[in-house]
């Protein structure tokens, strides 16, 4: 780089947000769970993860922010490795909302609830409460700041899991089953809400639909290894490639029917 161009110049491109490579794990039990995943997501990204129970799928997510460790290969989280040493900081840009919300709030207020991660990492007074309003504001939640999460409805608590790690202003957003237990229109409102925001995102699935509404983009994870990388679209109109990995669409949904809002 000459010293004409600044290093924030606007065509370097960034670092991807994910890079995951060589990964294989096995339990301390001895199961082995992943066998050496490999790929990288581009910041911007909205990408779907796809398999079966018991693919590694949850497994693979622990490994993004370092609750789980020790296996061989990399994980790399917009050029920081996921490590010891930069593990707090790697906890600020790995947004994971769990599939469980009552996992994710446990404060007496949905507020307090916001304000805990930014809060931990040292945020505070003015700009802490803007950066817990602008986060319920972006899931639709600012009404319910002042309410306990255990009086909201499930999919209620799920906006609010988001907003906590929204408010992390997170590189990566990691949804494990996002729409599940929503009724039908809470999984459309949390559809629009993923669309709006801009930031990347890694989205665990089994709801086919969905993955093909949010995600241009999606792998499917089978017996520990990444066993397709493509268009969403394509992957779920490849039967051969869905039955050999368990995958199953809805009856009567015909993926080359949807058109993608990306
Ligand atoms: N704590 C553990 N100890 C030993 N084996 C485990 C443990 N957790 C998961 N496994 C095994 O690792 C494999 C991958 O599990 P994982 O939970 O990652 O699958 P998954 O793709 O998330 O499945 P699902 O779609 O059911 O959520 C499975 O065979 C599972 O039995
Ligand atoms: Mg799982």
């Amino acid at each position: 780089m000459t010293s004409a161009t600044a290093p924030s110049s606007p065509s370097a491109s960034p670092p991807p947000s994910l890079e995951v490579a060589g990964l294989a794990f096995a339990y301390p039990d001895g199961h082995q769970a992943l066998f050496g995943v490999d790929f990288a997501v581009a910041r911007g990204e909205r990408v779907a993860l796809l398999g079966p129970n018991g693919a590694g799928k949850t497994t693979l997510v622990l490994h993004l922010n370092g609750i789980l460790t020790g296996g061989a290969g990399t994980v790399t989280v917009a050029g920081l490795p996921v490590g010891r040493k930069h593990m707090a900081e790697i906890r600020r840009k790995v947004g994971i909302v769990f599939q469980d919300p009552d996992d994710q709030l446990f404060m007496p207020s949905v507020r307090e609830d916001v304000a805990f991660g930014p809060a931990s990492a040292g945020l505070k007074g003015p700009e802490l409460e803007a950066r817990v309003r602008t986060a319920l504001e972006r899931v639709g939640m600012e009404a319910f700041a002042d309410r306990p999460p255990h009086h909201l409805s499930y999919g209620q608590r799920r906006r609010v899991a988001v907003a906590t790690v929204l408010a992390m202003e997170p590189e990566i957003l990691v949804l494990d089953e996002p729409s599940s237990n929503l009724d039908p229109a809470s999984r459309r409102e949390l559809a629009d809400i993923l669309r709006s925001l801009d930031v990347t995102v890694l989205m665990v699935t089994h709801d086919l639909p969905y993955a093909l509404e949010l995600c241009p983009r999606a792998l499917i994870l089978s017996e520990g290894v990444i066993a397709a990388d493509g268009r969403t679209g394509e992957l779920l109109a490849d039967d051969e490639l869905m039955r050999a990995h368990r995958l199953e669409l809805p009856f009567g949904f015909d993926p080359r029917s949807v058109t993608m809002g990306a």
